[in-house]
């Protein structure tokens, strides 16, 4: 997969992680967070790193989480082998009478921490070789995971301890990634201090002209010339400007022209209408999961009045029509506790504010769904 037009934050990231710091990158789905974070995989070794990529997503306790990343150590291509050989000789040392000599034995066989503590170490020795940089996909996702298992106190062993590790193995960098906010997760648990060393790096969709360059990029590619009409409108109807829907709308819109053919601004409405079909729910519906997955009543319910509120109103919505519309419910809702449910939908993607603290969707098009499928 290509990376397109993220020259700037690759740059801005290297010169993070040779600074010595460690990142946090939290930005809604289908931002290109995985697209970024394998590009920086890829162009490690030009930086002077050595890098891997550990998706955490599907994982349940900490075990798999260390068990991934040593299996992917090993698929590292610069050293990774050799790195794992010497690992599994230094675990024989350390364990002697065990088994040992194979880490998947040992890391059944002792607490993760003590195992984990080894691996990283390890990684962090090799002063000859380029530094290791971990980069976590999807870190909140695991994080909640741990904790339907095991409760607030395992997400809080977890996160206090691999803070620990950051500050005790200085040569590994760490770049955690998330699309619901790791903060919020982190706040209902009350263990905010295991993040407070991360510098947050901004990660944002497409500008304009990034977005023009991609949707014009995809239409060369596939043979057609975009009209600039056409690109205005995807941007204008779009609002919020994340490559996978500037791809999809792109790719769609490509189908309705002949090759050699003109992507003129009749054919891209059609493209951005058809957005809004039932068979493309999968687009959208993430959005909605997202509130029915990690949040429960009374909270989800609020947030579905909020964007409710919000989608109908065209000159978008304040507290004046927000906090009357929640309060049609059986418990009262204060001021404090909108800012809490605005805050969230700010810090997930689903609404933006302006400056006389109006709220709208970010996606103009995502409200057009919203209208028509989510509201009764
Ligand atoms: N920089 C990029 N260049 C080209 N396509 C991209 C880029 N970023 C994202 N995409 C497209 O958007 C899709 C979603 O991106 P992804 O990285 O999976 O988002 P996230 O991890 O933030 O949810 C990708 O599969 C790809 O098609
Ligand atoms: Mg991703």
């Amino acid at each position: 997969m290509t990376c397109f037009g993220r020259s700037t934050e690759t740059a801005e990231l290297w010169r993070h992680f040779k600074a010595g710091r460690n990142l946090l990158m939290l930005a809604p789905r289908r931002i290109g967070k995985t697209v970024q974070i394998n590009h920086l995989r890829d162009t490690a070794a030009e930086q002077g790193f050595r890098a891997i990529v550990l998706e955490v997503a599907g994982f349940r306790e900490e075990k798999d989480f260390f068990r991934q990343c040593c299996a992917t150590i090993q698929e590292e291509l610069s050293t990774g082998a050799k790195v794992m050989t010497a690992f599994n000789d230094r675990l024989s040392r350390l364990f002697r009478g065990h088994d040992g000599g194979d880490w998947r034995q040992a890391l059944l066989q002792t607490d993760w921490r003590d195992f984990a503590n080894h691996l990283l170490a390890h990684l962090d020795e090799h002063k000859n070789e380029p530094p290791w940089l971990i980069l976590v996909d999807e870190l909140p996702i695991f994080v909640l995971a741990l904790r339907e298992r095991g409760g607030v106190q395992a997400v809080s062993d977890f996160l206090y301890w691999l803070r620990n590790m950051r500050q005790k193995y200085r040569q590994v960098r760490w770049l955690y990634t998330g699309s619901i906010g790791l903060d919020s997760v982190a706040r209902r648990d009350s263990v905010e201090g295991a993040l407070n060393d991360l510098d947050v790096f901004p990660f944002a969709p497409f500008g304009p002209d990034t977005a023009r360059a991609f949707l014009a990029d995809i239409a060369k590619r596939r043979g057609r010339t975009l009209h600039e009409d056409a690109a205005e409108v995807i941007l204008r109807r779009l609002g919020w400007l994340s490559p996978y829907y500037l791809e999809k709308v792109a790719e769609d819109a490509c189908t309705l022209v002949g090759t050699g053919g003109v992507l003129d601004l009749p054919r891209a409405q059609t493209a951005l209408d058809r957005m809004l079909d039932l068979e493309k729910r999968t687009y959208w519906s993430t959005w909605r999961e997202h509130l029915d997955r990690n949040f429960s009543d009374p909270e989800r319910s609020r947030f579905y009045t909020v964007l409710e509120t919000v989608a109908k109103s065209d000159a978008g919505a304040g507290s004046d029509a927000l906090l009357p519309a929640l309060n049609r419910g059986s418990e009262p809702v204060g001021e404090a506790a909108l800012r809490h449910l605005l805050d969230t939908l700010l810090a997930d993607g689903y609404l933006a504010v302006d400056s006389e603290r109006r709220y709208r969707f970010r996606m103009n098009l995502l409200r057009e769904w919203w209208l028509r499928y989510v509201v009764l």
